[in-house]
């Protein structure tokens, strides 16, 4: 290395930096930011970094390392924030001293529904804090008298900068923070723009140590984009706690709440909630919500149990396959999965005899869910066919199971409280694979070893259009 002595020359004259730009990928340290990084060769890795006196040289521990054995074994205790759905997410409640990343797309109801996550605390009595860096406080007022959700212990600052919302912090002592969004925060000891990995990732992390050293409970909003171009939760995972996501179909009052990544419990627990006029309403019976609108009797339409975590869902999937005037045919899906269409479709055409290839193939889950599991596969089939067949399906018939490329069925995972939901909003029979175990369930069960075999047993058989 010859440049070291200009370099130690250069920085004499300048003044102290007290940042550096760095490489998020292999850690090599650069003089200046680049598209790519040299040591590794990975594209948009570098960022820039605050240099604190302690990545200089190390000070003394704030804690003593102990011996493992004494180490108290006791649990960070979850306080509930009284919007149930939220807090069965989590387990209970927010933690004391832990750092949540709220993620989901502009408008999907994230101020929102942080906003009514703060009454909860505030009308027991804590104080609780809500940074908005990008809607002014009118805006936040306005939306929390329509909500209900107004109290004198619920603080709100409009605030960008990092070092002022660690002022706020400061002063009110809360212990609940939502800092609204992290993309808009920034520390102008940093020259890169706010929403920059590198901007995101420090105040990110300034404020992780402040809610471990204070003990607070802090909620960090980050907006995610369609392309996920935008420097939001996935530069934030390794930093926080637990990462939720708030997922929703804007023409559909359905929001599904979904734990990413939770230190302190299980990640199988999903909230349900449907937005209207007074906010998020937690929704109790998903499965009636989903079956409102049914029309029983249409050909193409089936009824499937389906898992969302623990919870049994069930659910209307729906297939409109017809002759297609253009020479490639169309495939559209809503809310279930393009590539397992495209499986189905293939293994009907090419195993079971039907003419797919050359038909525009509709499919969607009606009412704003996602249904991406294997375990619907056997349903959505079932619906292809009765939709080429013109044949309606028995409205009393739920159908679960996943379809291998050979036409084969394979049980799936929670077949037992699947069914349990379909017998108890009023289904009286089940298409399942051949493998499943027997079942203590109120419904008349139909095994069957293949996708050819569900179709003869169901006796679907051509008609007429
Ligand atoms: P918002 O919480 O601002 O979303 P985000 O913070 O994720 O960007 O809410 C977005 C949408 O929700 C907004 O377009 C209007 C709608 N909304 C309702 O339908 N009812 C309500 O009570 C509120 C407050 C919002
Ligand atoms: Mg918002």
């Amino acid at each position: 290395m010859t440049s070291g002595a200009t370099l130690s020359k250069s920085s004499a004259t300048k003044s102290v930096r007290r940042t550096r730009y760095a490489c998020g990928e292999c850690g090599a340290v650069v003089p200046k930011w680049a598209g790519r990084c040299d040591s590794c060769g990975e594209w948009n890795t570098i960022a820039e970094e605050a240099l604190s006196a302690t990545s200089i040289a190390g000070s003394a521990p704030p804690v003593a390392a102990l011996p493992i054995t004494e180490v108290s074994m006791v649990e960070a205790t979850p306080f509930p924030t009284r919007v149930d759905e939220f807090d069965r997410v989590l387990g209970g409640g927010l933690v004391p001293g832990s750092v949540t990343v709220l993620g989901g797309e502009p408008g999907v109801g994230k101020s929102t529904l942080l906003l009514q996550v703060l009454f909860g605390p505030a009308s027991t009595g804590q104080t609780v804090l809500y940074i908005t860096a990008e809607e002014s406080a009118q805006q936040v007022s306005r939306r929390a008298a329509r909500l209900n959700t107004m109290h004198p212990s619920l603080y709100l600052a409009a605030e960008t900068n990092l070092s002022h919302v660690l002022g706020h912090i400061d002063e009110r002592r809360p212990t609940v923070v939502v800092v609204d969004s992290i993309q808009t925060v920034f520390d102008s000891e940093l020259s890169s723009a706010p929403g920059s990995v590198g901007q995101v990732r420090h105040c990110a992390h300034r404020l992780v140590t402040v809610a471990k050293e204070r003990n607070i409970a802090v909620v960090l909003v980050g907006h995610v984009t369609k392309e996920g171009s935008l420097a939001g939760p996935r530069v934030l995972e390794h930093v926080v706690d637990t990462v939720l996501s708030f997922d929703g179909d804007r023409h559909h009052a359905l929001r599904v709440l979904r734990a990413v990544k939770h230190r302190f419990g299980s990640t199988q627990e999903v909230g349900l909630f449907s937005m209207g006029e007074g906010g998020l309403e937690a929704v109790l019976d998903p499965s009636a919500m989903f079956l409102a609108d049914r029309r029983a009797g249409v050909a193409g339409s089936i009824i499937v149990p389906t898992m969302e975590g623990h919870r049994p869902l069930v659910v209307e999937l729906q297939a409109l396959c017809v002759a297609s005037p253009a020479a490639n045919p169309r495939r559209s899906v809503t809310g279930v999965d393009p590539g397992r269409v495209g499986l189905l479709l293939a293994v009907l055409d090419r195993r079971l005899g039907f003419h797919m290839m050359a038909l525009d193939t509709y499919a969607m889950a009606v009412g704003g869910v996602r249904v991406y599991e294997p375990g619907a596969d056997l349903g959505l089939g079932l619906a292809m066919v009765s939709s080429v067949s013109n044949w309606p399906l028995p409205a009393e018939l739920v159908a679960v199971g996943e379809v291998g490329l050979g036409g084969e069925l394979r049980s799936v995972s929670g077949i037992e409280r699947r069914l349990a939901e379909a017998a108890r909003i009023g289904f009286t029979q089940a298409i399942v694979p051949r493998s499943t175990p027997d079942l203590a369930v109120d419904i008349e069960v139909l095994r069957v070893p293949t996708l050819d075999a569900a179709i003869s047993l169901l006796d679907i058989a051509p008609r007429p259009a």
